[in-house]
């Protein structure tokens, strides 16, 4: 199990997490990536499920500036 956010001040919008993860990642009003999973609003606080952790771990590795954090517990 799994929560993510995205560091936003570290995005460079390359789009690669909403690719490799469109479930999850989605681009906000500014261009920058963040969380929208179950309308996480990139907070962080809601479980990912097991079977989007493969397209999770994708989207980490795409991410060239390695702003996509993870936790086994909620951030806030
Ligand atoms: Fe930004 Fe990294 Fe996604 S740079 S758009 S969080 S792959």
């Amino acid at each position: 199990s799994k929560y993510v956010l995205v560091k936003k001040d570290s995005c460079i919008a390359c789009g690669s997490c909403g690719s490799s993860a469109p479930e999850i990642f989605d681009f906000d009003d500014d261009g920058l990536a963040e969380v929208i999973y179950e309308g996480d609003n990139n907070k962080g606080v809601t479980l990912i499920p097991s079977d989007l952790l493969e397209e999770l771990g994708d989207a980490v590795d795409s991410c060239p500036t390695s702003c996509i954090k993870t936790a086994k517990a909620p951030f806030a």
